[in-house]
């Protein structure tokens, strides 16, 4: 590592992808906390959230702000919470100069209601998606999936969470108080320039995209939490255009895993790190002793990348400190985490309609780079595939389909580890290894209209790493992306 000396509170480094906070960061900011989006029912008996997609400044360093972009806000946006069963409605007003969209990352829905690369939001225009919530209680989010766009749409600052219940979770005597013992966390990387104004540029020889060295969470920089009970759930998403974090305590204590991407596992994992590529979410529930302090930080990833040295999204020496966290002197202990959390991933595995193989390499997926107007294959609704999937790069990628939450059923013919046997929309693909990955299309058909399948490193993603399927009903045939969608 090259220090080239102290500026401030912080260090400067000559590499950009390796970088070394801990023990730097002077957590001087009480994390800020996504408010809860407001809602109202109309008459249909739908909840209406309205969105009002802004650009803004924020202050994030001394001397001067930066400029952001922010959902009700300058910079991310609210949580949207809701529960199994509901219907709910969006007024997606976009206030911007250029055109982008929201997509609900995680979510079962009609494919036109998605927010991809098919339905831009115009400068000034309203977009009006509405669907009815039909998955169990999980951590999901939104940001832009404008095709091109992406990273830099997400980079300067729209994302939210989309938080969703079931009566299961509710039954639950899990911590759940919004904000004081179930506390969001959106993480993200960020690089300031002289001006403070967020730094996009991408290293010439980097593989992954931009990497920033400094780390902000709900959009606060150097951030600590007043804990005041004995256990807290945290809601971690790794909502970075491309760093990896591998998370830990600074004493290296457990915690329990009790989520991943598509809801609740079947029960607690306890463990000391939990790994998010970018998209991926964890829940993980930490107990605390009163007056503590301790940290939360990533440490260097646990996976060999061969002698594809560059290409690290995490080096060898990556850690950073992420949140303090500092316990009153009095807890209070209502909460608990069950034996059993939820039901396990169940597809029936023995009658499967098609296996599909999925090679990632460079910025494309089976040779091909995304195509707007292609439509890659059509799957059956009802039906039930496993997908194969394999990053042949060397370098890092990771894979997330829309629409579905798939069932992992094995990676290079090992069971999964603990924390990839729940539901999950998005998998880091370690290189050479095969993920193989079940998951059934149900409810929503159109010939015209297809959902996405990408690495989600988002300059990867912009760059074409991304494919498109349809769900078919029965006797149908893939169609045509209509003419005006496809050419935004
Ligand atoms: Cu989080 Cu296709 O996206
Ligand atoms: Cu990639």
């Amino acid at each position: 590592m090259f220090l080239l000396g102290s500026v401030g509170a912080g260090l400067i480094y000559f590499s950009q992808a390796r970088i070394d906070t801990v023990g730097a960061v002077e957590f001087g900011t009480e994390l800020g906390i996504p408010p809860l989006a407001e809602s109202e029912q109309d008459a249909s008996g739908a909840r209406v959230f309205n969105l009002d997609i802004e650009s803004g400044e924020t202050l994030f360093l001394d001397g001067g702000p930066t400029e952001t972009w922010g959902v009700n806000g300058a910079y991310l946006g609210p949580t949207i919470r809701a529960a199994k069963g509901e219907k709910v409605r969006f007024r997606v007003d976009n206030g911007l100069d250029e055109p982008t969209s929201l997509h609900w990352h995680g979510m079962h829905l009609p494919p036109d209601m998605d927010g991809g690369p098919h339905q831009p939001v115009g400068p000034g225009e309203t977009w009006t998606p509405n669907w009815t919530i039909d998955q169990p209680a999980a951590t999901l989010w939104y940001h832009p999936h404008l095709h091109g766009n992406t990273a830099d749409h997400l980079y300067r600052g729209l994302a939210g969470m989309f938080i969703l219940d079931d009566d299961n979770v509710d039954q639950l005597k899990l911590p759940a108080e919004y904000g004081v013992d179930d506390i969001p966390m959106i993480v993200q990387d960020r690089k300031f320039d002289d001006n403070n104004q967020f730094d996009q540029s991408i290293p010439f020889m980097s593989t992954s995209g931009t990497l920033g060295d400094e780390i902000i969470v709900n959009g606060s920089r150097g951030p600590y939490h007043e804990v005041t009970t004995r256990l807290v759930r945290l809601r971690l998403l790794n909502a970075s255009n491309a760093r990896m974090y591998n998370f830990g305590l600074s004493d290296d204590r457990e915690f329990q895993l009790i989520g991943t991407d598509g809801g609740l596992l079947p029960e607690a994992w306890a463990t000391d790190r939990v790994q998010l590529s970018p998209g991926e979410r964890a829940e993980i529930v930490v107990a605390f002793e009163p007056g503590e302090t301790v940290e939360l930080r990533s440490y260097e990833a646990e996976f060999e990348l061969g002698d594809m040295a560059p290409a690290r999204l995490n080096g060898d020496e990556d850690r950073f400190d992420i949140i303090q966290f500092r316990a009153a002197d009095t807890l209070t202990d209502e909460t608990e985490i069950p034996a059993v959390l939820a039901s396990a991933p169940d597809l029936d595995t023995h009658d499967i309609a098609e296996v599909r193989t999925f090679e990632l390499e460079g910025r494309n997926i089976n040779g091909e780079r995304m195509a707007m107007d292609r439509i890659d294959f059509g799957v059956r609704e009802g039906d039930t595939e496993v997908w194969e999937v394999t990053n042949v790069n060397g370098y890092i990628h990771n894979f997330h389909v829309h629409d579905v939450q798939f069932q992992i059923l094995d990676v290079d013919g090992a069971e999964p580890p603990p924390d990839l046997r729940g539901w999950k929309d998005t998998v880091l693909l370690i290189p050479d290894l095969r993920y193989r990955l079940a998951m059934r299309f149900d409810g929503y058909t159109n010939p015209d209209m297809p959902y996405m399948y990408h690495c989600h490193l988002l300059t990867h993603e912009d760059q074409g790493m991304m494919g498109q399927f349809v769900v078919l009903g029965e006797g149908e045939e893939i169609g045509r992306v209509p003419q005006q969608a496809a050419t935004h």
